[in-house]
């Protein structure tokens, strides 16, 4: 479906009264805002929005190109929305906002996917003040645009190993108190393990063996670095960062912290909208062609990927307990919409709404999660391999979410070295390779997996070259539609 034809739609709901309606009356004449009318997020809650068409807005937000009317820049504050005196400027690539558009970045091959490295962000530069205009990495961290298809599925595997890890540590914590001694467990969320977890007596998390994960259990699957909890948490972050748009639910309801003299640029509901595009983009599939020699390469190069250790961390399949995507995340932190803050949560059911193809069911109300990840992060880094270690600023603390208070020692930064094992399912898409994308094949991307991986990436030079080639035609048969 066309543009034109989508701003009928939203157009018609308007008008019919379907979609509640906010801003200017008169239509399009002159300079106008690139969104003029802001879902109430009481209209999703209620239902008086149908998913098509609150699915059809947020894909509209998510490729709106925002202008000064709406709010686009942050004269007045960073990109983390701290205060500053002097004027920023409207775009400035590294430091940003560098674009006015999600699309602009993510659109290969479609909008919510991945992107070329011209879409690359310096990561962390929109924290500094003053701003810089340098890419060098003692500023930022260069990453390369990751798409989201599926990514509805990753939110949710990511809260099912979360309360999993979560329940060993709180039975740790109960037999420590009761035993008055410290307690040990191993940490194993859907077969994944990421260390042990040991407890005081006294309440307190000794994190010395927590690996792949934060040290407060929870998992959060986006950034490369394990960052974020939420798609929500997320899309209100590259909001204000990317484009200088602050949401009411992280800024505050009118008041104009950017100084850019328009407040309340965009409503909870806008955020909920553009939040369950995201969630509800189609999952990433393997296409089969009719060929009968890819065929085979494609199924020979699945077992050998596995045969050689590759699936030990791009895990080809995990399983959802319940394929219902709620929105909020009972994880994110403050500063986004929270379980508390609503009356219910949103219910998307992703094996049966949304966008096709839609997750494959599993078992009663499961799904099978094809993503080739176990949304931990690794150390590819050895004394001969030392290409996916180029970074040199730590991207936030070990603590996640949790007060320093809660560990026997102080909360380490995230190490620079390592990464969250990157998902695959959409690998045949998302070219080029690499977390800041400066690989053009996958065959360099492999070559680089060293410290960890080592043993896999030997074993995948140590075969033949056609089951190299069969490795690789497998990994083009994932595809995003
Ligand atoms: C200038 C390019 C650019 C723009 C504009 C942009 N993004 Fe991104 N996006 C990225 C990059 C680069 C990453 C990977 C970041 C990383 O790994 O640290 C990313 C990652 C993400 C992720 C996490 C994906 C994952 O699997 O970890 C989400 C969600 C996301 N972006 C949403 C948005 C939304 C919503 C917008 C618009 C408000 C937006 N992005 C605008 C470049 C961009
Ligand atoms: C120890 C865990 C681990 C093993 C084993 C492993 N990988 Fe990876 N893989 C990763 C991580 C982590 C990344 C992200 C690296 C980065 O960009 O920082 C990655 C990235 C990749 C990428 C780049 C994808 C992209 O879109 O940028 C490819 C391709 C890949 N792996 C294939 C393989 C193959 C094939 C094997 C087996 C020979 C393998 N991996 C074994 C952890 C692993």
């Amino acid at each position: 479906m066309g543009t034109v034809a989508k701003l009928g739609l939203l157009g018609i709901a308007c008008a019919a009264v379907l979609m509640p309606c906010t801003g200017a009356a008169a239509e399009g004449i002159g300079e106008r805002p690139a969104l003029a009318r802001h879902v109430l997020q009481a209209d999703i809650e209620s239902g008086r929005l149908s998913w098509p068409q609150l699915l059809r807005i947020g894909e509209q937000i998510f490729g709106m190109r925002f202008n000064q009317l709406d709010g686009q820049g942050r004269p007045r504050s960073t990109g983390t929305g701290a205060p500053r005196a002097e004027g920023q400027p409207a775009f400035i690539r590294t430091s940003a906002p560098d674009s006015n558009s999600c699309v602009g970045c993510h659109n290969q091959p479609r909008p919510g996917g991945a992107g070329e490295f011209v879409a690359n962000v310096f990561v962390l530069a929109q924290a500094l003040d003053p701003v810089t205009q340098s890419v060098a990495p003692e500023f930022s961290n260069d990453r390369n645009t990751l798409g989201m298809h599926g990514a509805g599925a990753i939110e949710l595997l990511a809260r099912e190993m979360s309360f999993e890890l979560l329940a060993i540590r709180d039975h740790a914590r109960q037999l420590a108190l009761q035993t008055g001694s410290p307690v040990r467990l191993p940490l194993v969320a859907k077969g994944v393990g990421f260390g042990a977890v040991t407890v005081l007596a006294d309440g307190r998390v000794d994190p010395g063996e927590i690996e792949g994960v934060d040290w407060d259990l929870v998992v959060k699957p986006f950034h490369q670095k394990g960052a974020v909890v939420s798609l929500r948490e997320f899309t209100n972050n590259a909001m204000n960062h990317h484009h200088g748009m602050q949401s009411v639910e992280r800024f505050g309801s009118n008041t104009d912290p950017d100084g850019d003299g328009v407040v309340d640029e965009l409503t909870v509901g806008d955020i909920t909208a553009v939040t369950l595009f995201q969630a509800a983009l189609p999952v990433p599939i393997m296409v089969v062609p009719r060929d009968a020699q890819r065929r085979s390469a494609i199924r020979r190069g699945q077992w050998v990927f596995e045969a050689i250790g590759c699936a030990d961390c791009h895990v080809p399949t995990l399983k959802l307990n319940n394929s219902v995507f709620t929105e909020p995340n009972p994880f994110n932190p403050p500063g986004n919409l929270r379980l508390s803050d609503v009356a219910s949560p949103v219910a998307l059911d992703l094996v049966q709404e949304g966008f096709g193809p839609r997750l494959e069911p599993s078992g009663h109300n499961g799904a099978i999660v094809r993503a080739f990840t176990d949304l931990k992060r690794h150390d590819l880094c050895d004394a001969d391999y030392q290409f996916f270690c180029n970074e040199l600023r730590p991207q936030g603390n070990l603590a996640g979410n949790a007060s320093a208070a809660d560990f026997t020692v102080t909360p380490l930064p995230r190490p620079t070295s390592e990464f969250l094992t990157r998902k695959l399912w959409d690998a045949g898409s998302s070219d080029p390779f690499g977390h800041r994308g400066d690989l053009t094949t996958m065959t360099e991307a492999i070559d680089v997996h060293g410290g960890e991986a080592r043993r896999a990436r030997d074993a995948f030079f140590d075969s033949t070259s056609d089951d190299r080639d069969a490795v690789i035609e497998f990994l083009k048969s994932l595809q995003v539609l």
